[in-house]
């Protein structure tokens, strides 16, 4: 079965509390978290006094999907603020095994993401260090964008390197008239924002997506 990461970018902001509670009541195992800072995507979003404020109000795995430049400068602030898996970009400007490590020494699940033009071979090194591949599905920086199928290859090739039991996410575009591409390919983490939140019954969604099978 696939664990659901619904995106929290597509919640209606005014009822974040219940929004989430209701996708999680539904059978969303994580809550996908994207924050974004202007500059390493051209959109903003919100930011770790956030994060803290929905912490008490869900019991969901908390997976922070940083879209900021220098991301070791904030993972303090993401990991007190609640998060559990704490993932960044492999093309920013930071150390990337310091950065991993860094997010460990807070106890936190460590993930790298990586641009749909990206290629796979750059977060290799880094293999043994992460505890989750957060592979895009649409350039990072703004929810509802078209999935690229061009992706497929590489969840697959990914699935090969690290296993049947690590978790692959796919992030950007997946709706469940698609979710077999990522599926078959091999992803096990699907993160759905318009398809979920955005959807007219975000519970009925959620109970859509987790009862899909190939
Ligand atoms: C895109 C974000 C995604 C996005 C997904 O930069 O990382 O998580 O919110 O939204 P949809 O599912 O609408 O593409
Ligand atoms: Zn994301």
């Amino acid at each position: 079965m696939i664990k659901l990461a619904p995106s929290m970018l597509s919640a209606d902001f005014a009822k974040l509390a219940e929004s989430i509670a209701e996708v999680e009541k539904a059978g969303a195992d994580y809550l996908h978290i994207d924050v974004m800072d202007g500059h390493f995507v051209p959109n903003m979003s919100f930011g770790a006094p956030v994060i803290k404020k929905i912490r008490p109000h869900s019991n969901m795995v908390f997976d922070t999907h940083l879209m900021i430049s220098e991301p070791h400068k904030y993972i303090k602030d993401f990991a007190e603020c609640g998060s559990d898996i704490i993932t960044f970009h492999i093309e920013c400007e930071s150390n990337t095994k310091e950065t991993l490590d860094l997010i460990k020494s807070y106890g936190k699940k460590a993930g790298l993401s990586l641009n749909p033009k990206t290629p796979l071979e750059d977060i290799l090194p880094y293999k043994d260090d992460i505890d989750l591949l957060l592979i895009m599905s649409v350039q990072a920086g703004f929810g509802g964008q078209s999935y690229m199928s061009e992706v497929n290859e590489k969840i697959k090739r990914a699935r090969e390197i690290f296993g049947p039991d690590f978790d692959i996410s796919v992030d950007g575009g997946v709706y469940l008239k698609n979710l077999a591409e990522p599926v078959s390919s091999g992803a096990n983490v699907i993160v759905a924002g318009t398809a979920v939140f955005g959807a007219e019954n975000p519970a009925e969604a959620t109970k859509s997506f987790k009862s899909f099978s190939l």
